[in-house]
Order: C-alpha cells, then sequence, then structure tokens
C-alpha cells in the first residue's frame, strides 16, 4: 500500500545524514560503538550487498541451482569472517540451508535469526529500467531482485551482527542462531523438514523474521499475521494428440475451454469462493484488532492508482480492503501453460492445459483440509470429454502472532529510537511459510521486523531497497539485540 501522509518529514534516521527531529531522543546523538561502527561502513555494507545481488539466486528455475548454491557459499564465507561458530552449509533435498550460531552469553536469551537468500524470477525483462541482476542506486534506493525480498533485510541482520561483535570484541550481547534458506520463494520444503527433524539445534526463546514491510514510510510496522497458502496445479487433458480444429472442431473436447470454464465456476466476480465448505472454519479477526486497522493511515486511492495503477479494486464488497487483504481467503490464477502461444495463428486443439493456481488462506483454514475441497470441487466440476488431475505443488500455514512478549516490546522500543514514532501492527497478505512452524514445532513466538515499504516493487519488475531504511534497519536491529541483552 502506498501511503505517503507525509510522513516522511517524520524518519529520523541514526545512520544517515542527521536531520533535526522533535522527539528525537537525547541517546541518539550518542550511539552505540555498535551504531557508530554501522554508521562508520554504510558503504562498505551496501558494496557487499550489491555483490550478493550480483548472483542470480532463482530458487524456481533448474538452471540456476548452481547460482543459489553460490549464494549460500557468499553467505558462509560472510557469517565465518564476522566471527560467527558453525557456519555450514546444510544440505536438503533442495537447495542448502545456510546455519551460523554464537552462544556464549548465558543467562541471555537465544534468538533464532531467519531469512533467505532465494529469489524471485526477474521477468518481464523488459520493463526493467537496469538490469535485475546488476543492483544501481537511484533516487536513495537499491534497484535489483532481491534488494528487499529478502536479500536486502537478511543481510541487515548479518550487518547488525558484525557491528556488534566489532564492538565488544568479539562479544554478542544476546545467544544468536541464524538460519538462511533457499527455498523460501518456492515453498521451503527443505527448511520445514529440517525443523522437523532437527529441532533441538535450533533451540531458541524466539525468532526474528525481516523480510516484510511497513506500513508506510517511515511509520515503524510489526508484521503480527500472515496467510497461509497452497499453490496448486490443474491439468487438463482431451484427445490423445493436439487436433486440427477444423477437422475434428465440433466433435473434439476442448481441454482449455474446459478448463476456463471450470476456473469460472470457482469463483464469483465479487469474489466469493464457490469451492464447497472453503469458508467453514473461519473465524473474524477480533474486534479490537480491526478497531486498530481502522486507526492506520489507509488511503484506498492511493493504493488503487498509486501502487496497483488500476481503474477499480475488486473483491468482497461487504468487507474492508485491509480485512480483505489481510484475513480473508483468495482463489488467484497465475498462469495457463499449454497450447499455442506462438506469434501468428496456429488452428489446433490442444491435447492437455495447465492452469497454475493458489489459495491464500487464514489462519484457521488448514492447508491439506483446504487442498482435499478444491480437488473434489474440480473433480466434481469437470465436463464430460476431459480429465482432471489436481496436484499440490506448495503449502504453509497461516499465522497470527501475540504481542504480549519481551521480544516485541524490545522491539518497538528499539523502532521507537530509530524513527521516534509510536510502532504500528498490522497483518499482511502474504505468507512466509516457515513462521508458522516456529510457533508450531519450536514453540517460540516471531518477531515481525520488516522495512521493506509499499511501493518497492516486491517480485515484480523494479524491485528496490530504500537505502535509508537499510541502514535504518541495521541501527534498530543492533538497539533491539543491545536491549535484549541487557
Ligand atoms: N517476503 C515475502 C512475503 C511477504 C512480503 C510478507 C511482504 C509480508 C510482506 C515472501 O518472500 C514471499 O513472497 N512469500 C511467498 C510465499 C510462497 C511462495 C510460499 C508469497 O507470499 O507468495
Ligand atoms: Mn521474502
Ligand atoms: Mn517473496
Amino acid at each position: 500500500m502506498a501511503l505517503f501522509f507525509g510522513l516522511e518529514n517524520l524518519r529520523s534516521p541514526v545512520l544517515a545524514p542527521a536531520r533535526a527531529v522533535a522527539n528525537w531522543e537525547q541517546e541518539l546523538f550518542m550511539p552505540s560503538p555498535a551504531v557508530a561502527f554501522a554508521r562508520q561502513n554504510q558503504a562498505r555494507f551496501l558494496e557487499e550487498l550489491k555483490d550478493l545481488l550480483r548472483i542470480p539466486s532463482i530458487s524456481t528455475l533448474p538452471e540456476h541451482a548452481g547460482d543459489v548454491r553460490r549464494a549460500a557459499e557468499f553467505l558462509v564465507r560472510e557469517l565465518q569472517r564476522i566471527g560467527m561458530e558453525h557456519v555450514r552449509l546444510i544440505e536438503t533435498a533442495g537447495h542448502p540451508l545456510v546455519y551460523a550460531d554464537w552462544l556464549h552469553a548465558p543467562g541471555r536469551p537465544t534468538c533464532l535469526c531467519y531469512g533467505h537468500y532465494d529469489v524471485q524470477p526477474p521477468d518481464p525483462l523488459e520493463e526493467w529500467l537496469s538490469p535485475p541482476f546488476e543492483p544501481a542506486e537511484r533516487n536513495g534506493n537499491l534497484y535489483a531482485r532481491g534488494a528487499v525480498d529478502d536479500k536486502g533485510q537478511m543481510y541487515m541482520h548479518i550487518k547488525a551482527l558484525e557491528s556488534l561483535m566489532h564492538a565488544h570484541s568479539g562479544q554478542l550481547p544476546l545467544n544468536v542462531r541464524l538460519l538462511i534458506e533457499g527455498e523460501e520463494e518456492v515453498g521451503g520444503e527443505g527448511i520445514a523438514e529440517y525443523l522437523r527433524q532437527h529441532p533441538e539445534t535450533l533451540a531458541a526463546d524466539f525468532a526474528l523474521v525481516s523480510d516484510t514491510e511497513m506500513f508506510a514510510s517511515g511509520l515503524p510496522t510489526l508484521c503480527v499475521g500472515l496467510r497461509g497458502m497452497i499453490y496448486t496445479e490443474l491439468e487438463v487433458r482431451g484427445a490423445k494428440t493436439d487436433l486440427h480444429s477444423g477437422l475434428y472442431g465440433g466433435a473434439a473436447p476442448n481441454p482449455f475451454q474446459a478448463l476456463c470454464w471450470m476456473l469460472a465456476q470457482m469463483k464469483t466476480p465479487d469474489g466469493r469462493i464457490q469451492i464447497p465448505g472453503f469458508y467453514d472454519e473461519l473465524q473474524a479477526p477480533s474486534a479490537a484488532e480491526m478497531a486498530t486497522w481502522k486507526r492506520l493511515p489507509f488511503d484506498e486511492e492511493k493504493l488503487l492508482h498509486d501502487e496497483m495503477g488500476a481503474t477499480a479494486l475488486v473483491g468482497e464488497a461487504n468487507y474492508s480492503v485491509l480485512e480483505r487483504l489481510w484475513a480473508r481467503p483468495t482463489l488467484e490464477v497465475h498462469g495457463m501453460p499449454g497450447g499455442f502461444t506462438g506469434a501468428g495463428a496456429k488452428t489446433v486443439i490442444p491435447a492437455k492445459a495447465v492452469a497454475k493456481v493458489s489459495m491464500r488462506l487464514a489462519p484457521e483454514m488448514q492447508p491439506q483440509r483446504t487442498f482435499e475441497r478444491y480437488k473434489q470441487f474440480a473433480e466434481s466440476i469437470c465436463p464430460a470429454g476431459v480429465t482432471v488431475e489436481v496436484r499440490l505443488i506448495h503449502f504453509g500455514d497461516a499465522i497470527v502472532i501475540g504481542t504480549d512478549n519481551a521480544y516485541v516490546r524490545a522491539a518497538t522500543e528499539a523502532l521507537h529510537t530509530v524513527f521516534g514514532r509510536e510502532t504500528v501492527f498490522i497483518r499482511s497478505g502474504g505468507s512466509i511459510p516457515i513462521v508458522g512452524d516456529f510457533e508450531r514445532h519450536l514453540k517460540i513466538p516471531t518477531v515481525m521486523m520488516g522495512f521493506g515499504l509499499p511501493d518497492d516493487n516486491l517480485h515484480a519488475p523494479n524491485e528496490k531497497f530504500c537505502i535509508a531504511n537499510f541502514y535504518d534497519g541495521i541501527a534498530t536491529l543492533i538497539d533491539f539485540f543491545e536491549r535484549l541483552g541487557k
């Protein structure tokens, strides 16, 4: 969401050149040695991040598997260099995990820092103003695929730890484990499996994730809820081979049209999903939580025009936009590979058609159960003459996080120190599958403290990270760790 209510004036970067802000606390003029180190090393931190961004670690494309591994190895070297211990690659069935720890602060809490070093594919390439894997600075932003999601944000954790280590002769104020995955953008199977097999090696008091957005520029934000998701494929088959559409059209089944007909029955034009039982377990967010959403500086026009550049918002009209984005389930078609898509004309009835379809889930909805309902429904509406195969590609649970704990309090204090404002608590419609597992399997709360902005173009052309947020994020993380170590 693009929500610029003149809030830019309120941002008070500790690391960027100082601008006078009324409610800056005195201590901000005397940054801790670690914050001072981070400030002195800003330029180097940014150059290192650019090196990481040059590696096209696109987890979904098999031809980039070597690049994904190179990004993991880059992080291993970096974690070793800054003084972390037990630094290693953990192999999975897919891309490797990166692990490191430093556990020499007895009596202090243990933080599990999570991030991901894989990125989304960069297409459509022609829409990028500078190449996706050649990081470029423009107007205070760093443009590259992965700049904010999540290489830049994950790297803030490493730079905060480096600064603390450097300022305290190789010591940290608290215990830290780092677990960075290379498959988040493809569902995170490897990390989920590792966490189930070896929960003891990840023992911690809380998890820290910087892979979310601020509600608006300069407005410190903690994310307390994510939607779950299931990602599926529908494959419809008709004849045993492609057929001449003149010789057979009129008598042969058309898998594409069968598939479109099925998809059209799944969701009404006003966004109501028609799968029987789909909404059965759903519960509305509490009145108290929704009341806080009403107080957010939300501007529907800006969302529609500036961010989306569309002509109308769609969806369930009897729910507020934020509720639709954060707490209601959805069903989306992503693409329909197959058939003839080249230039010109080809008169063929394709033998098969595929649709990639995902659903975002509200907290009470179980991915497996939802998938079964969807599969049954798809099979029940499959027209005569074709068959449908329904495949589950990946899934993840939704999560809603409590805010009444010492870690969230320390985070809001750290955000206040750096940004000089009260923190807002929001949800996001996006998904980070492993966060649910932190709660369910490790039984620990997660602090989702992200520094992305609503116009950062995640997953889209011209992804960027606001460079001031990169620096402020590092300062906030240092302050957060120092507070928890007191
Ligand atoms: N970091 C995003 C999710 C996100 C973005 C959460 C902004 C909150 C605010 C993450 O990398 C992502 O894109 N997740 C995928 C998950 C999926 C592929 C399992 C998503 O949401 O589509
Ligand atoms: Mn991410
Ligand atoms: Mn992502």
